[in-house]
């Protein structure tokens, strides 16, 4: 028998022990062990819960119970997160996460830490909720050197677009069916302005290329500029809008990272994820594209990938390859090194303006505003050639190429 423990009793922590309890079963047959929650630790009081002499709000009670082997982290945040963490690593106990804040920020350290300690930190569930992306980055994928990276990260506002483009819904309607699904964060904030995107391609980034990637410096963009006549604007021109975390390695070995909203061409198999789906394509220089897709967020999804984590340890998996080193200074390029193009909507220029600047033949005239899409080149130029068309820019949205 194998007894874990759960920080936080939240969406994520309460699907962990749900699964726990419904699949024991099967989880027994998987593992070769059964696996007990001993212990669950949160402030809450939980005085109906049918175990609720399972529930502490002490974390002491874990860290010094000598037959607790896996925590399992839910808690989310930075803090008290990143405490536990650490402490239960040197006390020589696995830890099993679905926090993308904490595995962004202190990962280098805590996978460190991990191996020291000869355990394993694991955070399948911190990219893609339920979908397979860590292990296979790392195992089936494994002879490839990974080029690039990218797709829909985020299941919230994926479910928010996908209501705006689909239904005609606000923005703020879709935003709380999101959070009423327990797909949002506490902070939806972290969501819908991209950051949580940002923290999941940093470790992508980070795991692929194999040096740490500094999230605080990937340049990120949310939805919260998009508005219904940009949605409707890129429909008639053939395009959905998604929110896109995209990382490239670079011929000198460095790394572009970015979160943005994209037009992706409708076609193109990013085009039709839709709802709380997350898809993610890897393009590795054997295999060509893979792509990864699936339920990003919620409950059980989510659960179910620290669960397989959990079993994963418990069958002995040593998992403790999953690591990065520090970057160089200067490890990351700029984004505007990137090749893109530009679906862009502007008052005050004329059609020939645009042809001139751009020697672009994709553009429209709208009522009072021109909109068109800009030939790819590095996003650098592209600001010039802006910057000497004039008028005035209403939107600015990069553009996926077909061959993408
Ligand atoms: N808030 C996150 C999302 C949860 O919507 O994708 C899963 O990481």
């Amino acid at each position: 028998m194998i007894q874990i423990a759960i920080l936080g009793y939240g969406t994520v922590g309460s699907g962990v022990y749900e699964i726990t309890q419904k699949n024991a079963k099967s989880i027994k047959r998987k593992s070769g062990k059964e696996i007990v929650v001993k212990r669950i630790l949160d402030l809450r009081e939980f005085d109906d819960h049918p175990h609720k002499e399972l529930f502490t709000k002490d974390f002491d009670d874990i860290l010094n119970d000598s037959d607790i082997s896996i925590v399992v982290e839910t808690i989310g945040g930075l803090e008290p997160a990143y405490r536990f963490t650490k402490s239960a690593l040197l006390a020589g106990k696995s830890v099993v996460t679905s926090n993308k804040e904490l595995v962004a920020t202190h990962g280098t350290e805590l996978l460190r830490i991990a191996r020291e300690q000869n355990v394993n930190y694991l955070f399948e569930a911190s990219v893609g909720g339920g979908i397979p992306i860590i292990r296979p980055l790392n195992g089936c994928l494994a002879a490839n050197e990974i080029t690039e990276i990218f797709g829909i990260l985020n299941g919230t506002t994926n479910y928010i677009l996908t209501k705006m483009i689909k239904d005609g819904e606000s923005f703020a309607d879709a935003l709380r069916q999101a959070q009423e699904k327990g797909y949002a964060e506490r902070n939806p904030e972290a969501d819908v302005e991209g950051h949580d995107a940002c923290r999941k391609i940093c470790i992508l980034a980070s795991l692929a290329f194999g040096k740490a990637v500094d999230a605080d410096k990937i340049h990120t963009e949310g939805i919260t500029n998009i508005t219904l006549e940009d949605v409707r604007e890129a429909a008639d021109l053939g395009y959905v809008i998604k929110l896109i975390g995209y990382t490239k390695k670079t011929e000198d070995g460095r790394a572009i990272c970015r979160v943005s909203p994209m037009l992706v061409p409708e076609g193109n198999p990013l085009s039709g994820v839709e709802d709380v789906f997350n898809a993610i394509m890897v393009r590795g220089d054997s295999i060509g594209d893979v792509m990864f897709y699936g339920r990003g967020a919620g409950k059980l999804p989510t659960a179910s990938a620290v669960v397989a984590d959990v079993i994963d340890i418990v069958k002995g998996a040593d998992n403790k390859n999953f690591i990065w080193d520090e970057a160089p200074e200067g490890y990351m390029a700029c984004y505007k090194e990137a090749v893109v193009s530009l679906f862009v909507r502007a008052k005050g220029v004329t059609k020939d303006d645009v042809e001139k600047v751009f020697g672009s033949d994709t553009v429209f005239g709208r009522a009072d505003e021109l909109c068109f899409i800009t030939p790819p080149d590095k996003e650098k130029e592209l600001d010039k050639k802006l910057e000497a068309l004039g008028g005035e820019i209403i939107s600015r949205i990069r553009v996926m190429q077909e061959e993408d």
